[in-house]
């Protein structure tokens, strides 16, 4: 499907391409991205970012696509990503993002989450988002709340990494 560039405040949204796995390097190699992110391996090597932009956009060129991921790219750089998961038109979706270190806690994933909500009830009338978070990431639960998601409950070992069970919080936010 066709996936727009959507306007952000000093960034702008846009889709995956495959050009983008030198930035995704860059900045996802970082033990301080990885321990929060259930699929993202650490070290990050080039073989898992060729194979991640391959399979988003392969996903992202269907019809019906079950996920959608945007670069935020700032200065003409990829430095995060903002993407909805287990899309069901009409109904719900999930969202996970990541942001480079450099550029943390300058308000970039708040308006980014903002204009991906945006996004998705407009195209896909999604009316329940979540979230999963670990339950030690508190910069992703700030940035939850900011918009509007409330905590709903604990997720016991829900999140299984390098053979280790994690609870997690699931947080949502309905129309
Ligand atoms: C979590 C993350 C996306 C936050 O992005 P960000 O652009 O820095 O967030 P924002 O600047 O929009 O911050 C929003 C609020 O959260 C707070 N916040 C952000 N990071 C924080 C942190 N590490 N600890 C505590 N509070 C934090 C900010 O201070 C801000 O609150 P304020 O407006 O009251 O000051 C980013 O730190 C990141 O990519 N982390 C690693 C990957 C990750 O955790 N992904 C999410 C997996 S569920």
């Amino acid at each position: 499907m066709k996936i727009p560039t959507l306007r952000g405040r000093g960034f702008i949204l846009r889709p995956i391409r495959k050009n983008d796995e030198k930035d995704l390097i860059r900045y996802l190699d970082n033990k301080k991205i990885s321990r929060y992110m259930t699929r993202i391996p650490y070290p990050y090597t080039s073989s898992d970012a060729k194979k991640w932009t391959a399979e988003t956009t392969k996903e992202q060129g269907k019809k019906n696509p079950k996920t959608i991921v945007f670069a935020i790219e700032k200065n003409g750089e990829l430095v995060g990503t903002v993407g909805l998961f287990e899309i069901k038109i009409n109904h719900r979706a999930a969202l996970a993002y990541w942001l480079a270190e450099p550029f943390w806690k300058q308000g970039i994933m708040t308006d980014a989450i903002h204009l991906i909500l945006r996004y998705a009830r407009r195209e896909f009338y999604i009316k329940r988002f979540i979230a999963r978070t670990f339950l030690f990431n508190t910069g992703s639960q700030s940035v939850l709340l900011k918009n509007g998601f409330q905590k709903e409950g604990l997720l016991r070992k829900d999140i299984r990494k390098n053979g280790k069970f994690y609870d997690a919080y699931l947080f949502a936010k309905v129309k």
